[in-house]
């Protein structure tokens, strides 16, 4: 009985969602053009085609390559004005936006390139009636040196940037590599965040670092958290959230997570749903609830609950929270 209209209106915040992910084969193609970059294909089939993937690192082989095509400060602009006009449908009020500037800048692009492109986004989504913010995510897979040198040179635009966060590949990175960093931009008033991908190979012992040695307030996927009923207890206790992707799910390890998503959630554990790389795996914000609904027996209450948890656990001020609760 839940539908996708019913689910597309809740008013909702996204918490999880990389603007690299946002690259949708049409605006690929558009830009290959413009910027005179060979992506190895030439139509928006054949790059659909390509999109094989079964893992997290299979994703990230086919999704670092093709940021190429992302040259210039308009290139950002407009790949993060696409997604937020397209999530407006979906009533997505207020977003927080991951985005990497290390894999620009490695590949030779300014970190202002990146940043302002992004940024005059984040001013002109008022137009569409979407706030937004941006969370800078460390690769974990690159150096903690480079992870601390990224640092460096976004805190001449400390005011655009509320958080920071950690992706990339998990395997043989843990939390503990970058928790110096993480310090400092605790330290300097950041936000901070980090991916817990699902099924890792010590899914568990990388969560109990990011909480209880690194101190994030929010755990990016997570779901693994239910092999410990103290950690559990403890992100009750402390109110921090989990931004579940379950269609991401889906795609890396075969298995949405859906009932320790519904699980953690029943039992008052501050999970939201969100779409991660929506162009990637063909599903935004409300079709990821969607998908978890035809999958498993959910309520509208649930999806109700999904909403305002998505709102209490963002980081937006408390006065502004509460007008969106
Ligand atoms: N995990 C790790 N790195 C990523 C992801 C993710 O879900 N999405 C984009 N980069
Ligand atoms: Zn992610």
């Amino acid at each position: 009985t839940l539908t996708k209209e019913f689910i597309k209106g809740m008013p909702k915040a996204e918490l999880h969602l990389h603007l690299e992910g946002t690259l949708e084969p049409d605006l690929k193609l558009v830009l290959a053009e413009k910027n005179q970059i060979d992506i190895g294909q030439t139509t928006i089939a054949e790059i659909e085609k390509s999109y094989q993937f079964d893992s997290l690192p299979s994703f990230l082989n086919i999704y670092y390559p093709a940021m190429n095509v992302l040259q210039v400060e308009e290139d950002f602009y407009q790949l993060a004005m696409a997604y937020l006009t397209k999530v407006k449908a979906h009533n997505v009020r207020y977003a927080e936006l991951f985005f990497d500037p290390q894999a620009h800048t490695s590949r030779g692009i300014s970190f202002e390139t990146v940043i302002n492109g992004y940024y005059r986004a984040v001013t002109d989504s008022h137009t569409l009636g979407i706030e937004t913010a941006l969370i800078m995510c460390f690769l974990r897979d690159m150096s903690a040196e480079s992870a601390a040198e990224t640092f460096e040179q976004a805190l001449p635009h400390r005011d655009k940037i509320l958080g920071i966060g950690l992706d990339s590949d998990e395997h043989g990175n843990p939390p503990g590599k970058f928790k110096a960093v993480f310090k400092r931009a605790k330290e300097a008033g950041f936000h901070i965040t980090m991916h817990c991908d699902i099924d890792q190979e010590n899914s568990i012992g990388n969560i109990r670092e990011a909480l209880l040695d690194i101190q994030v307030e929010r755990l990016d996927h997570g779901t693994n958290i239910v092999e410990d009923r103290e950690l559990v207890e403890y992100v009750k206790e402390q109110g921090i959230g989990l931004t579940c992707c379950p269609v991401s799910n889906g795609f890396v390890v075969d298995d949405m997570k859906g009932k320790e998503i519904l699980d953690l959630l029943r039992e008052g554990v501050k999970v939201t749903v969100n779409s991660d790389d929506p162009a990637y795996f063909q599903s935004y914000i409300s079709d990821d609830i969607f998908a978890l609904s035809e999958n498993y027996d959910m309520t509208p209450a649930d999806v109700v609950l999904l909403a305002e948890n998505s709102f209490a656990i963002s980081w937006l001020p408390e006065a502004k929270k509460s007008s969106y609760l």
